[in-house]
């Protein structure tokens, strides 16, 4: 029997890896490990929370207001002793995070074999996303499955002299959970906690923003909130909608400058049901974040990205999302011509799927079954 170790510290991770856990639950020839490090606490917990995923290890890593090196040297220490202990065949290791990168250079002292979900994207720019494009491309170099979303990330690992064999394009696990979410709220449209439903009642038009980048800490947030400011004083009669991201460098400027308007909601991070009802009630998606680039087309929403480039032009090039940058007028700009012009809104707002189709987790345990 295969011992497989699934290693995660933070939101996206546990919800991009959560379907492919279940499936892997699913078959007698494999024995799951879920060990997390907790690089994130409210926010992992959230979604292990709705996927009913218990770990069989927590780290609990995480403290406030991290470094980059102490979380590195905590999660390699950490990680070195797990898996002395458990010794698994394969560890699991999804996207870019600090968790990712730490565990995948412990997993390789060992020579145990790494599987990378998410593997290939690259903005080729060492500093944005940082510090997430270099946790990628160095544990591609250490990794033994290239588990490739779309055609694009293959040939950016190609590129990169990867072996052909080792790499697989599945389709990205995000939208397999996306999937299952979409199902659960068609069904029983979840409480969206700090927003009052009535907010929904009406035909008030409805912005959602998330950020978090710490290419954008400090100036980008400045200039970014004084866009969402300006742009609540002009459009009374829109809502804008943040849940704000737990890290202390997000939460200070957000309360500092948007704090005490009517139509600005200010709200805590959503568990991943409200957060993708929320999405569903949105008219336009204002974000920094990589899994809503992905999610939102498939919804069909038109998605405005503060940030200069991305590791994700697939959207891009469909015409559903569109790089804003972090320039106040620029996103006032382009927030304003979606608010006014419909042939602009309807020529962003089709539902298009670049990143899956919802088997990506199959073919992954299709993939290792095999191996
Ligand atoms: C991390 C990842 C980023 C990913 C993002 C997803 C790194 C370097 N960054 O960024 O790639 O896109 O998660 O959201 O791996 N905090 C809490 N509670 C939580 C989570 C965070 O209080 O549940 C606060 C803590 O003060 C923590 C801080 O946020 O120290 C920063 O967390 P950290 O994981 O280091 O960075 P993120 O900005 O969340
Ligand atoms: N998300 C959530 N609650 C929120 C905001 C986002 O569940 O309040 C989900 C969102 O649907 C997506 C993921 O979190 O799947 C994105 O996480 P984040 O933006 O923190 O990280 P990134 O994708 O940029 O690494």
């Amino acid at each position: 029997m295969k011992r497989l170790s699934f290693i995660f510290g933070t939101r996206p991770e546990a919800i991009k890896l959560a379907p492919l856990i279940l499936k892997f639950k699913e078959k007698t020839n494999f024995e799951v490990n879920v060990c997390i490090t907790a690089q994130h606490r409210e926010m992992l917990d959230q979604v292990l929370e709705i996927f009913e995923i218990q770990p069989d290890v927590d780290l609990n890593l995480m403290q406030p207001n991290q470094t980059l090196s102490s979380l590195t040297a905590r999660v390699i220490n950490s990680i070195d002793e797990y898996l002395d202990n458990y010794k698994p065949d394969i560890v699991f290791v999804q996207g870019d995070t600090t968790t990712v990168f730490a565990v995948s250079l412990v997993a390789f002292y060992k020579k145990i074999k790494i599987a990378h979900v998410e593997a290939g994207l690259r903005t080729w720019n060492k500093y944005s996303p940082f510090p997430e494009e270099i946790n990628r491309v160095l544990t591609s170099k250490v990794a033994d499955f290239h588990f490739a979303p779309t055609e694009l990330s293959k040939e950016n690992l190609l590129k990169e002299n990867i072996d052909k064999k080792n790499i697989y394009v599945t389709g990205n696990t995000v939208i397999d959970a996306l999937f299952i979410a979409r199902e659960k709220v068609e069904r029983n449209f979840p409480a969206i906690p700090g927003i009052s439903p009535e907010v929904f009642k009406n035909s008030t038009r409805n912005i959602l923003i998330t950020g978090h980048r710490r290419e954008n800490f400090g100036k980008g947030f400045e200039q970014i909130c004084k866009a969402i400011h300006n742009l609540a004083v002009e459009f009374e009669d829109v809502n804008f909608i943040y849940p704000v991201h737990l890290n202390p460098k997000v939460q200070e400027p957000v309360k500092r400058l948007l704090s005490g308007r009517k139509n600005i909601i200010l709200i805590q991070p959503l568990s991943y049901l409200p957060f993708i009802g929320l999405m569903t009630k949105a008219d336009i998606i204002l974000t920094d974040s990589g899994g809503v680039q992905e999610e939102a087309p498939s919804l069909g929403k038109p998605v405005l990205v503060m940030r200069e480039n991305t590791e994700r032009p697939e959207a891009v090039t469909a015409g559903t999302v569109k790089l804003v940058g972090t320039d106040t007028q620029t996103i006032f700009d382009n927030v304003k011509l979606l608010l006014t012009d419909n042939a602009a809104y309807d020529k962003m707002s089709n539902a298009v799927n670049p990143y899956g189709d919802g088997y990506a987790s199959e073919r992954i345990v299709g993939i290792i079954n095999e191996s």
